[in-house]
């Protein structure tokens, strides 16, 4: 027996939320995993959106910083396409009522970042933009009523067959699974970040889209382009909490416990160099034991209390006064620029399925994304892959129910907490910041060794294991350093290589088994 929906939308970030509002009024079900707005990295998000919203700005320079910071594999025409879209984007936004910080002239208050040529970040009270866009959004989707919400439901497994979607496993709250067919698909369910011990990310985001989607068949591109956000909170706390990057472009300083601001030996641009680079100097500063911090003192002083509310929150819970003492930081895992695969549509290569937010890669962040495109993309490309479920289903080309779906026989309990621990430790040490040959290999039989010791109980770590297989092959792979993906023993670019790249669940296997 199976449920038959028109659009299934999975995962309740803003990807998700947009893409359905985008749709109102025709009908959509959206799984949440958990209460609405609980769990989607998109509420957290503390810088904003990106977009040429000044008069003296333009969508082209957008796209060249964009380019730029993406170390030469960026899709030129993505990012043109994208970044002529954004304008529009933070507009509807405002309209439907997210509170963005104005100037007395009700123009847009705008925050640089790193890698950006221009102030063009919008925000809201300084640090509040991704939950205040998912607060606006929550409301909204709340109010119309052709959206069903499913709160406490996962995906687990996708039914595909001939490469073409039939319907999705879903578990509510972990209870036995059951089938839901949809004449369209969005997978919007986010990234990785908490495959690493590091990272900003919830709990909850932990490559469950990547792992499910690439054991269907789909192919994953970029895997190996991990984010870490150079100016995570070194605090004790799991999570750890995020301090903006909007804070450095405010003018808050690095510099480690002998006093010494090493960034500006580094990089011309100091603190404000491209994330990559900024993660792997603090990274190497915490290995060496120097205790790299964050000083927002001169820079910000008292202000931070009201312009950067959730960084003063997290700092206060951790016992620490930023208006006159440093902040202790660390890189963690923030972005994943790998994904699932999808064309300028959005369409991933298995039919019926579209990808958006975070689990896509579209080739917009290339091997390092740009601060703040991330609410960007998952915006631009919720309307492109709205337009395109609505125009396929019109055609009367949308899947077909069908009525023999027999549901498959999946874990459906809460993982192993010590496995997920393991699975951590593996990727953080030998898939983090700063990757060899040699661990990555390990890295891979370590995997294996999980999958025997862990495998087919729960399915929701069985897709963590997959997720985490594909990044660690895929680093394995790319024998040079450019953005994100950095190794010792291929330290330099190579031109040969400067394209992206696309791997299989089945190469991947193929690679550890091999090892
Ligand atoms: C930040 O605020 O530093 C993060 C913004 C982003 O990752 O886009």
């Amino acid at each position: 027996m199976s449920e038959q929906h028109n659009i299934l939308i999975i995962g309740a970030g803003l990807a998700g939320l947009y893409t359905a509002l985008t749709l109102a009024p025709r009908p959509v079900t959206v799984l949440s995993p958990m209460a609405l707005g609980y769990g989607a990295s998109s509420a957290w998000a503390q810088g904003g959106v990106a977009a040429a919203m000044d008069k003296k700005d333009t969508p082209e320079a957008h796209a060249l910083d964009t380019i730029n910071a993406g170390d030469g594999i960026v899709d030129a025409d993505i990012a043109a396409f994208v970044t002529q879209a954004a304008k529009e984007h933070v507009l509807e936004l405002a309209e439907v009522g997210t509170p963005f910080d104005r100037t007395p002239k009700g123009d847009f208050v705008m925050s640089k970042e790193a890698a950006h040529g221009f102030a063009r970040v919008v925000r809201v009270k300084g640090d509040q933009a991704g939950a205040a866009i998912m607060k606006t959004l929550i409301e909204e989707v709340q109010n119309t009523p052709s959206i069903t919400v499913i709160e406490g439901a996962t995906a687990l497994d996708f039914i595909v067959k001939d490469n073409a979607m039939q319907g999705v496993v879903v578990s509510e709250n972990n209870t036995p699974p059951y089938v839901i067919q949809a004449k369209a698909y969005l997978l919007a369910a986010g990234g990785a970040g908490s495959l690493y011990l590091k990272t900003t990310n919830p709990p909850s985001v932990r490559g469950l889209a990547l792992g499910m989607a690439a054991r269907a068949g789909a192919v994953i591109a970029d895997a190996e382009f991990v984010q870490f956000h150079p100016t995570a909170m070194d605090v004790g706390i799991d999570p750890n909490p995020l301090a903006t990057e909007a804070l450095r472009g405010e003018g808050a300083i690095l510099f480690n416990k002998h006093g010494e601001r090493y960034m500006l030996g580094v990089h011309p641009d100091a603190e404000l160099a491209p994330r990559d680079i900024v993660a792997r100097a603090n990274f190497h500063q915490h290995q060496a034991g120097n205790v790299p911090v964050l000083d927002t003192r001169e820079a910000i002083g008292a202000h931070i209390k009201d312009e950067f509310i959730s960084v003063y929150r997290y700092c206060q819970q951790a016992g620490i006064d930023p208006v006159t003492e440093t902040i202790p930081i660390v890189p963690a895992a923030h972005y994943h620029m790998g994904g699932v695969a999808t064309d300028r549509n959005g369409r991933s290569s298995i039919k019926g399925l579209w990808v958006s937010g975070e689990a896509a890669s579209t080739g917009l962040h290339g091997a390092n994304r740009l601060a703040s495109n991330g609410l960007l993309e998952a915006l631009v490309y919720a309307a492109t892959c709205a337009g395109g479920m609505m125009q396929t289903i019109e055609a009367g080309q949308g899947q077909e129910f069908v009525t023999d779906l027999v549901t498959p026989d999946l874990g459906y309990q809460g993982v192993n907490d010590a496995a997920v621990m393991e699975l951590r430790t593996i990727m953080s040490d030998k898939v983090g910041v700063i990757r060899d040959g040699v661990g990555l290999a390990q890295a891979l039989r370590d995997l294996h060794d999980l999958d025997v010791r862990f495998g087919g109980v729960s399915t929701n770590f069985d897709n963590m294991l997959v997720a985490a297989t594909l990044i660690a092959a895929a680093a394995y792979n790319r024998h040079e350093s450019r953005g994100g993906h950095y190794r010792t023993d291929y330290p330099e670019k190579d031109d040969k290589l400067k394209h992206r790249t696309e791997i299989t669940y089945a190469q991947a296997l193929a690679l550890r088994d091999s090892l």
